[in-house]
């Protein structure tokens, strides 16, 4: 990828991926007359869906034309991704939305993320020699979690949607029945944890159905997973919390020596949180509150680089800059940050001005601030897979949503009878304190595993609002989605489009380890030089995938945009604009 930072000017000279839909969304731009381009539309000229996968964006576009909104719009492409991304999100697993609604202009995050089951305690995590167990950390029924995403799809379709669910589910379950072409990502990540899909009776029925791991070009039908997504859509919530669902599931994680009640599935429940909300420059942000770490740690990073003029500075200044600002934004993630409903969490302060300035005024202009010289001690991690979408419809409702298993294929465990995988998003909690995960991030008492309590995520689902543009994105990619968000959002403040921002080169920093960490040839030549001057160790990093999808509306020019990450290989029609 061509080296490219997001610089006003500058980024425009970047290359454009490849992108369907752009010759449309461009046609838009031209059939809007001149004489009123100034009046401002009120509503966008169309729709616009960016996902991971074809078939999922046009399951939401088949929603909308039969009369449904973008929350309706949201469950179909939720609901379809869980099908035909099993490897990385899915009805075993959680996630979370965020959904504009253009008419009363209110926001609404629905967190969906899964809950620590009552038996879950820190020592079921530790081997005998009082370490991290990793095996029960991310495979098989303790590395689960009380699954969220069938109660956001129920909860959407009744608070938001305009159709029934029954509707804007018809779409993936249709491809759950009649299959769909298995595809690279599908088998990479299958061999990848192929000796722990295969431990698992139910697993080896859908993945080895024909005897052998799936193959590129071959079918892959799930006839059980048809049938939990017809109950939920015939019965909602209870068609996967109660009934013979939630019987499988209990049996299930039983069989694989864990104890779940039939009380606590039924129990569960998505909450409407408030989003975290802040300006940085002509925009205002809606994100991701706790149990996300994402909203804070945007605000903190955007609101510290504030106080420079970006554009201006020298590539490997600005980048010194950008880096201190995010070291210090994890360092807080890692000691202050974990479920709301269990911990208390200093929000105002972590996201207000002055203590911005404060952190700001603590970086040196030419020199790395060594991680370890920071008040604290080590940091929180997570893992690899996960999927984020985004949609605009014609009304101007939005919607962002970022769902995910956790790790490849989540637990390896399918559910027998019902056809889905189970998370293992426990992996996401500080099971040890000050033991790095498989991100090398770690965490303290914020993020300890108790029953009930929902691990710390970084799934950042985000809004833009600016005077002429509204931007709808977010990513997979662990801990380094916040970070990912950042360059997105400095990428449209930079006046890219969403196909230039979601192809934007990515560095990151984490706090710990205390490297900056880049994709190959991100960062322009010179200014790796430049920051080793500076005291920092940069290194190539080619995994996890980070895979951006948004859309944005420029009321100027009424053009809307969907831009797909160029770096997922799946093949055309990720996005789609349409009238
Ligand atoms: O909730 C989280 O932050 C993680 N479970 C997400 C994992 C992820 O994005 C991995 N993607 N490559």
């Amino acid at each position: 990828m061509k080296p490219l930072l997001v610089m006003r000017g500058a980024a425009r000279r970047g290359r454009r991926p490849a992108q369907a839909g752009i010759a449309l969304a461009l046609s838009f731009a031209l059939l809007w007359p001149v004489s009123a381009r100034d009046a401002r539309p009120a509503h966008p000229p169309g729709v616009a869906i960016a996902s991971a996968h074809a078939l999922a964006t046009e399951a939401g576009l088949e929603i909308l034309r039969e009369g449904g909104n973008a929350f309706d719009a949201a469950i179909a492409v939720s609901a379809a991704l869980s099908v035909v991304e099993p490897v990385s999100s899915g009805l075993g697993g959680g996630g979370f939305f965020l959904l504009h609604d253009a008419k009363s202009g209110r926001d609404v995050f629905v967190d969906a993320r899964e809950v620590a089951p009552r038996s879950a305690t820190p020592a079921r995590y530790l081997d005998a020699a009082g370490e991290l167990d990793r095996d029960k950390a991310e495979n098989g029924a303790t590395s689960a979690g009380i699954p969220g995403l069938p109660a956001a799809l129920a909860h959407i379709a009744r608070k938001y949607g305009r159709l029934p669910l029954a509707k804007s589910l018809a779409p993936a379950i249709r491809i759950a029945r009649d299959g769909f072409p298995v595809y690279p990502r599908l088998v990479d990540e299958y061999a990848e944890r192929k000796p722990v899909m295969e431990r698992y009776a139910a697993t080896r029925a859908v993945y080895l159905a024909d005897g052998d791991p799936p193959e590129l070009g071959e079918t892959l039908k799930q006839p059980d997973l048809a049938r939990t997504l017809e109950r939920i859509a015939a019965q909602g919530f209870d068609g996967f919390y109660r009934g013979p669902v939630a019987r499988d599931l209990l049996a299930a994680v039983k069989a694989d020596g864990v104890e779940w009640t039939a009380e606590e599935l039924a129990n569960y429940t998505v909450k409407e949180r408030e989003p975290i909300r802040f300006r940085y420059r002509d925009w205002n942000l809606v994100t991701a509150p706790p149990p996300s770490s994402g909203g804070i740690a945007l605000a903190e990073i955007l609101k510290i680089l504030e106080g420079w003029d970006l554009e201006s500075l020298e590539p490997a200044q600005r980048i010194h800059y950008e880096v201190e600002a995010m070291r210090r934004a994890y360092r807080d993630r890692t000691l202050y940050l974990g479920d709301p409903d269990s911990v208390r969490i200093p929000v105002r302060l972590l996201t207000s001005d002055d203590y911005a300035a404060g952190l700001r005024a603590s970086i040196l202009p030419d020199k790395a601030t060594p991680s370890d010289m920071l008040p604290g001690t080590l940091p929180p991690r997570e893992s690899v897979n996960t999927t984020h979408f985004s949609i605009m419809d014609a009304d101007g409702n939005l919607a962002a949503v970022t769902q995910t298993v956790n790790l490849a294929y989540g637990s390896g465990m399918v559910v027998g009878g019902a056809g889905f995988l189970l998370n293992d998003e426990m992996d996401d909690f500080a099971l040890k304190p000050g033991t790095p995960n498989a991100f090398g991030v770690s965490g303290y008492d914020a993020n300890a595993v108790a029953p009930g309590r929902r691990p710390l995520s970084s799934m950042s689902p985000t809004f833009m609002f600016g005077p002429d543009r509204i931007a709808v994105l977010g990513t997979k990619g662990g801990s380094r989605i916040i970070t990912s968000t950042m360059i997105g959002i400095l990428g449209f403040d930079a006046g890219l489009d969403s196909p230039e921002v979601v192809a934007l080169p990515r560095y990151h920093h984490q706090y710990l380890p205390d490297a900056i960490t880049e994709e190959p040839g991100a960062l322009p030549d010179g200014v790796v030089q430049g920051l080793q001057a500076m005291g920092y160790r940069v290194e190539n990093y080619t995994s996890p995938l980070v895979l951006m999808h948004a859309v944005d509306w420029d009321r100027r020019t009424n053009a809307m945009h969907a831009g797909a990450d160029p770096r997922n290989p799946v093949g055309e029609g990720r996005v789609v604009v349409s009238p």
